[in-house]
């Protein structure tokens, strides 16, 4: 890894450290391969908070903070070993020879040698930072290294009483991008641009669902991505009713909407872009009202993204909009500001409008302060804003009846700056007008 990528993973870790406070160790283990079937592995995925430490993605990888070292000697990672024959047969490793150099951390061990090691790193601590209740053999590893550590109690030696889950630490400092992250973020976003943009032109009646989740990801992989985000949504007429839907099997009708909700991660930094069009390339009066409605929704949203604001004040922009529009269709009655207090939208807008992003598409961070209080939005945080309306077939509001079979979301990621936000993903084509073009294009 370049010098100036391996600093910044250092400054990660110092500060973590320093968030730590002295008498503590912090453990982070790289997630088991998982089989698949026979013989088959699922594509490894690293835990986002290794990778947001060291950039290591390498399975059996743990990274172990000691603050109390001094500096030089407080990151230490344990890597597999080179081995000639599982080279052969499985890929090359780095070893910790050349680990050390490549991830920029203070000493490297094989990770056969981590039952020993283990010990002396944490004797003289009073805390241990590790997440447990994820993987039960981790959890077992981890019990056992302390309970043999107590051991030493008898000479004197201080060991940890407490075990605290590092999202304490790292969640706040996750949540606000730093510069590389930013960058990274933007590139997902533009590769995720091109891909949707793509999908829109190559969209027609009696094409399958597979065949637009298919075109994404060739665009995701031939720009050397590091993977998909989540499971990539296609869904054709009702399908796009179904928040979750990931068959992707169905033929795509003429006359009917496609809403696409698919994103890819650059560097493990996740893109997350939902768009709504028209099969035929053409919006019916109808569509066109609803999805005009969803766009004033996801612009007042938008225009909440502001430091100082709250997150629950661009939920609330959306939910007016729609609410407003859901009267002017006639699909609800009544007062606006009593229809939002009676949650009456609820039928068909039951999300929230936005999450964190990152390394994780539902990124890490608390929506609430320590003091439970919505979060106040600042410079550097991600989130999405995603309002949508669904006429779903399990509704029996008969006013709803003339649009059943409509979903539309419309999703964009929104980088919160000193003075606003940066729309990363504006350039998605998003007017009815734009995406008309670009369904033609
Ligand atoms: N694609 C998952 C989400 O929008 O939250
Ligand atoms: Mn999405
Ligand atoms: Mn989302």
């Amino acid at each position: 890894m370049a010098l100036e990528q391996a600093e910044v993973y250092a400054r990660r870790r110092a500060r973590a450290m320093e968030r730590m406070g002295a008498g503590s160790v912090g453990i982070w283990m790289a997630p088991p391969e998982r089989v698949r079937n026979h013989d088959v592995d699922h594509p490894y995925r690293q835990t986002s908070e290794l990778l947001y430490l060291s950039g290591c993605a390498e399975p059996e990888a743990v990274l172990v903070l000691c603050p109390d070292l001094s500096e030089g000697e407080r990151s230490i990672l344990f890597v597999r070993p080179r081995d000639t024959e599982r080279e052969i047969w499985y890929g090359r490793r780095l070893g910790p020879a050349r680990a050390r150099e490549y991830y920029g951390v203070d000493t490297t061990y094989d990770i056969n040698e981590i039952d020993q090691v283990i010990l002396t790193l944490l004797g003289g601590a009073e805390r241990l930072f590790l997440r447990m209740g994820l993987e039960p053999a981790q959890d077992q590893r981890a019990l056992k290294w302390l309970e043999q550590v107590k051991r030493k109690r008898r000479n004197g030696v201080i060991t940890p009483s407490q075990i605290i889950d590092p999202a304490q630490i790292l969640d706040e400092m996750r949540l606000i991008k730093d510069p590389t992250e930013m960058t990274w973020m933007r590139k997902a976003a533009a590769i995720n641009i091109a891909a949707h943009r793509a999908a829109m032109s190559a969209a027609q009646p009696e094409m399958y669902e597979y065949e637009l989740a298919a075109l994404l990801h060739y665009h995701y992989s031939r720009q050397g991505c590091t993977g998909t985000a989540y499971q990539s949504i296609v869904g054709g007429g009702d399908n796009a009713t179904i928040l979750h839907y990931t068959e992707n099997q169905d033929p795509l009708k003429d006359g009917e909407l496609v809403l696409i909700d698919a994103g890819c991660e650059w560097n493990y930094y996740a893109s997350d872009i939902t768009r709504t069009f028209p099969v035929n390339g053409r919006f019916s009066p109808q569509q066109r009202d609803v999805y005009t409605i969803v766009l004033n929704a996801l612009d007042a949203a938008i225009a909440q993204c502001k430091p100082g604001n709250r997150i629950q004040d661009v939920h609330e922009a959306a939910l007016r909009r729609l609410t407003e529009g859901l009267v002017a269709l006639r699909v609800l009655e009544g007062d606006i500001d009593e229809l939002i207090v009676a949650r009456a939208y609820e039928t068909f807008y039951m999300h929230r409008t936005s999450h964190w992003l990152g390394l994780d598409v539902h990124d890490a961070g608390g929506y609430h302060d320590a003091q439970g209080r919505p979060r106040i939005l600042r410079p550097g945080m991600v989130l999405t804003v995603e309002p949508g309306l669904y006429f779903h077939a399990y509704h029996n509001v008969t006013t709803a009846d003339p649009f059943q079979g409509i979903g539309i979301r419309i999703e964009d990621n929104i980088l919160i700056t000193e003075n606003g936000y940066e729309n990363l993903t504006l350039h998605t084509p998003r007017t009815p007008d734009e995406i008309e073009a670009a369904c033609t294009s």
